[in-house]
């Protein structure tokens, strides 16, 4: 097991330092979401690259920051860029959003993200909220992290997507009249997109979206006891499913485009926490 604590001894000092609260619900921004913070109450930033160990980004559009913010009367925490394991971190620098959340006594992590959409009924614009998903082949690394007596202990209670929180998000998006999609999100590792082979499997596998991302954090948080849920932005097509052919580009546009209905199912997902 690697001991964490031990790890992110400097990191854990720093955040405790700096925290001016302790927020209840974490959320990180991904594609569609990144102006987020702009739009609501922000108290306090911390920059990533003052925070000891905390990996770069070194993606085109992710923002290295940590936002301490408000809404409503829901004190937030915001990851503001995230890190993927394709940028050739270790799983235990990718988990480091739920880690710090759980540090600060978060109740509740939600975590967005673009992904390509498979099931045929989906159209780029559209929201999905995870219903399951489909990373089997980390399982074994995240129960490193968490420890693996305890993991095999916990298998049978881990609710994870956490039921609650779905509840209120589909709640939220009725109550907003914004049409929520729900599906499987399975996870590439990345750093490429899937090829039409493996999509074509992937959906005979039951699933209906594909990132390269969220997994990790999220499967982590919910080990650790933080109630957890993920909505994508579907940004495209997945490879195969339509002609067209996927660039990074097209999946920034969609994202940017959706911003508004993403920015208030979250405003009214947190209202309704
Ligand atoms: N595949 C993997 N990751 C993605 C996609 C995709 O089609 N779209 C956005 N992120």
């Amino acid at each position: 097991m690697i001991d964490l604590d031990f790890k992110y001894k400097d990191l854990i000092a720093y955040v405790k330092k700096e925290a001016p609260f302790g927020p209840e619900i974490s959320i990180i921004l991904g594609s569609g979401l990144g102006d987020f913070a702009e739009s609501i109450e922000v108290i306090k930033t911390i920059s990533t690259l003052e925070l000891p160990s905390y990996p770069r980004s070194t993606i085109h559009g992710h923002k290295g920051s940590i936002h301490f913010a408000e809404s409503g009367k829901k004190k937030l925490l915001l990851f503001q860029g995230r890190i993927h394991f394709y940028e050739g971190y270790l799983l235990s620098q990718c988990i480091l959003p739920a880690y710090i959340s759980e540090l600060l006594k978060a109740e509740y992590f939600i975590a967005t993200n673009a992904a390509g959409g498979i099931n045929p009924e989906f159209i780029p614009g559209d929201l999905m909220l995870t219903t399951s998903f489909i990373g089997i082949n980390l399982k074994k690394e995240i129960a490193e992290l968490t420890g693996i007596p305890d993991t095999i202990k916990k298998q049978n209670f881990i609710n994870f997507p956490s039921t609650e929180l779905n509840k209120i998000i589909r709640q939220a998006a009725i109550s907003e009249n914004i049409s929520l999609k729900e599906g499987v999100y399975w996870y590439n590792k990345g750093p490429v997109y899937e090829t039409p082979a493996e999509i074509k499997m992937a959906k005979n596998f039951g699933a209906d979206a594909v990132g390269m991302s969220t997994v990790p954090e999220t499967y982590y948080a919910a080990m650790r006891g933080l109630k957890t849920a993920s909505i994508s932005c579907i940004t495209n097509y997945a490879a195969g499913i339509s002609d067209q052919k996927l660039t990074h580009t097209e999946v920034t546009e969609t994202a940017n485009k959706v911003k508004s209905k993403f920015e208030r199912l979250i405003k009214r997902t947190l209202s309704e926490i």
